[in-house]
């Protein structure tokens, strides 16, 4: 069976760093691996929509911003097909006949929804296409016969949806779909890298960000910000590691080499919490480590924004052409669905001879 990947992220806003540990770095390794067939990485304007119907130019904007966020983290367009989801039309038909194969309350199970219900106050006027949009997602991984999707820790309850769609696709029509399953980077603190603030998400409303295209001050001016064990008030006094956004950071970037580089007076990251946690290490030197170790990450993802920005044209040339690659692999497992449900009535000969046989017509259709 051929390994196929499908990912991608909802153009609300620019990618941020939460995103880069969470799923972007992963997925570039595993583009790098070449052990995939294809690489499908999409925009997922339609699902932005389903929460933003009045926000279109929003989306729009961020569209553009993804993409450039996609090729400067070094996605490929040489190796992976980037594209755009709503111009893949093929998606809609394949979520109108998966929305047979779902019921509404498990929709309203799903603990995705359910918790995004809450954060946008939705309760009692959930856009119908908000609350679908799992069974929209299942189109998206499944239009391409995904093997693996690398996303977040976020979208379990996605994958999960997807895989009950595609077993009760194949019972009842047969062997058709493939059932995905999800890649989550192995380093915990990447699972849900907190905002500098120290709340649990990342979030765009709450300030709390670090974006892949910030600017070196920017980025410093946000790690020398951020919060930190708040009873570490004088630098003799023990510091707390856990539930410090810092170190949760230097958790997910910092690799030895970078304590040679960047502070030699330690030679890995337990060192250094070993000593905040006795006490004597100031939060301004761990921040400026930190610093120094995201610019570090971040320097070569600039470099190569900066290069893409010279020519926006060009970035749509790629996002058009991922988007008829994209089309035609829709396509293609669109024709194989129709056919197991058998709604392919003009491909289908022996449907039509029987039913000439039956009536007794004189022409034959061979
Ligand atoms: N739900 C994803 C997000 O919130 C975006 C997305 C849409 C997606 N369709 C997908 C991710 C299919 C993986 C596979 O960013």
């Amino acid at each position: 069976m051929k390994k196929i990947i499908l990912t991608g992220d909802r153009p609300t806003g620019p990618l941020h760093v939460g995103h880069y540990v969470g799923s972007l770095k992963q997925r570039v390794e595993l583009q790098n691996s070449g052990e995939y067939d294809d690489i499908y990485i999409m925009i997922a304007d339609a699902q932005a929509l389903t929460d933003n119907a009045d926000e279109p130019e929003k989306v729009r904007q961020n569209i553009i911003e993804v993409a450039l966020d996609y090729l400067s983290v070094g996605l490929d367009p040489a190796k992976s097909s980037l594209f755009i989801q709503s111009q893949v039309a093929e998606l809609c038909e394949l979520s109108f006949y998966y929305m047979n194969l779902v019921t509404v309350s498990r929709l309203q199970r799903n603990p995705t929804v359910k918790s995004e219900i809450q954060m946008r106050d939705f309760q009692t006027s959930i856009p119908v296409g908000f609350f679908t949009y799992p069974i929209s997602q299942a189109s998206d991984i499944t239009a391409f016969k995904a093997t693996a999707v690398p996303v977040g820790e976020d979208q379990l309850p996605m994958l999960e949806q997807t895989r009950e769609i595609v077993r009760k696709f194949n019972d009842i029509y047969g062997e058709t779909l493939v059932e995905p399953e999800i890649l989550l980077p192995e380093n915990q603190a990447c699972l849900r890298l907190p905002g500098t603030d120290g709340k649990a998400k990342m979030s765009k409303s709450l300030g709390n960000c670090i974006y892949l295209s910030d600017t070196e001050t920017e980025v410093q001016k946000k790690v020398m910000n951020m919060f930190t064990d708040p009873n570490h008030l004088r630098v003799e006094d023990p510091g707390k590691v856990e539930g410090n956004p810092v170190f949760t950071y230097l958790d997910a970037f910092s690799r030895e080499e970078h304590f040679a580089e960047f502070c030699p007076d330690y030679s890995c990251l337990q060192e250094m919490k070993d000593h905040y946690s006795r006490g004597g290490l100031g939060d301004v030197k761990v921040k400026r480590f930190l610093n120094n170790v995201l610019q570090a990450e971040l320097a070569p993802i600039r470099e190569r924004r900066k290069s893409y920005e010279k020519d926006i044209p060009a970035v749509y040339e790629i996002l058009r052409q991922g988007t008829q690659k994209a089309q035609k692999a829709a396509a293609e497992t669109l024709r194989e669905v129709k056919a197991s449900m058998r709604i392919n009535y003009f491909e289908d000969e022996e449907l039509i001879c029987a039913y000439a046989r039956k009536y007794g017509s004189t022409s034959d259709t061979n």
